[in-house]
């Protein structure tokens, strides 16, 4: 049987360049506003609120990894509304009528953010949602929908809650929300292969087995086999001190 077609949007963009590798063996289609490349893929180039675009983007595809999106933190709504909200629902709007199976998309710890801020850690991944900037509450909105088309259809959705999503962590700030790129590849394939039965929460920290953990990965572990490998703490002697473990919000 041949594998299911892959639609990974964002595909230009900095997550995916760490990712696609790791989505090698699946058909896969890429999608985003700028040419992306990666051997063997199809590409479609367009906006995701642009119907048009979005139905060639999805025709034929069984999974979705959603990478498209503004990732500032420090973006204002005016900046934010298009990408994340308008965007991440048309997104949700099509899969569902063209009878996507499985959409793996890109939440953020920034979702969670305002726990980390007060103090309350490890965040545990079945707590309400506290952002702690409009970008988090972009992120927080985009889980909710997502479960509103869960809940109303036979689309399946897994909210992956990134931590600092680079090669190697450069800061302090970083080291208790990394997320190292075999963890990344790790955590969207298990996503993308979870039974939908034991998706129960719907979104999910992922970040690596960091030691100066802020994030607990318990329902993670549990719920979709995830199992990280790589440790910030590797990094810490080297990382510029900026003067906090606090990496996604500083109070
Ligand atoms: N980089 C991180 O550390 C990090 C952490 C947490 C969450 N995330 C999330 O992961 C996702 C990817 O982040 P990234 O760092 O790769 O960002 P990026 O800016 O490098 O890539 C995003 C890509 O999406 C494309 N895009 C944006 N809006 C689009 C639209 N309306 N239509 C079509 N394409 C569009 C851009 O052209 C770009 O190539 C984002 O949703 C981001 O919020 C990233």
């Amino acid at each position: 049987m041949d594998a299911e077609r892959v639609l990974v949007t964002g595909a230009a963009g900095r997550v995916a360049g760490q990712l696609l590798p790791g989505l090698e063996g699946r058909p896969l289609r890429l999608f985003d506003r700028t040419a992306a490349e990666h051997p063997g893929a199809e590409t479609v180039t367009g906006e995701l609120t642009d119907p048009a675009a979005l139905e060639r983007a999805l025709d034929g595809v069984g999974a979705v990894v959603h990478l498209a999106g503004n990732p500032d933190p420090s973006a204002s709504w005016a900046e934010l509304r298009g990408p994340n909200v308008e965007g991440f629902a048309a997104l949700l709007a099509a899969a569902e009528r063209t009878g996507v199976r499985r959409v793996v998309f890109a939440s953020s710890v920034h979702a969670m953010g305002a726990h980390e801020a007060d103090g309350r850690v490890p965040v545990d991944a079945a707590w309400p949602p506290r952002p702690c900037c409009p970008y988090g509450a972009t992120k927080a909105f985009d889980e909710a929908v997502a479960s509103v088309a869960t809940r109303r259809g036979a689309l399946s959705t897994v909210g992956l809650r990134l931590g600092a999503t680079v090669p190697e962590p450069a800061q302090r700030s970083q080291l208790a929300s990394w997320l190292g790129p075999a963890d990344l590849r790790q955590v969207v394939v298990r996503a993308l292969e979870a039974d939908a039965r034991d998706v129960r929460l719907g979104a999910y920290p992922a970040v690596s087995a960091n030691t100066r953990q802020h994030w607990d990965l318990t329902a993670a572990r549990a719920e979709l086999g995830y199992a990280p490998v790589l440790d910030s703490e590797e990094f810490a002697a080297r990382v510029a001190d900026d003067g906090t473990d606090t990496g996604v919000c500083p109070a």
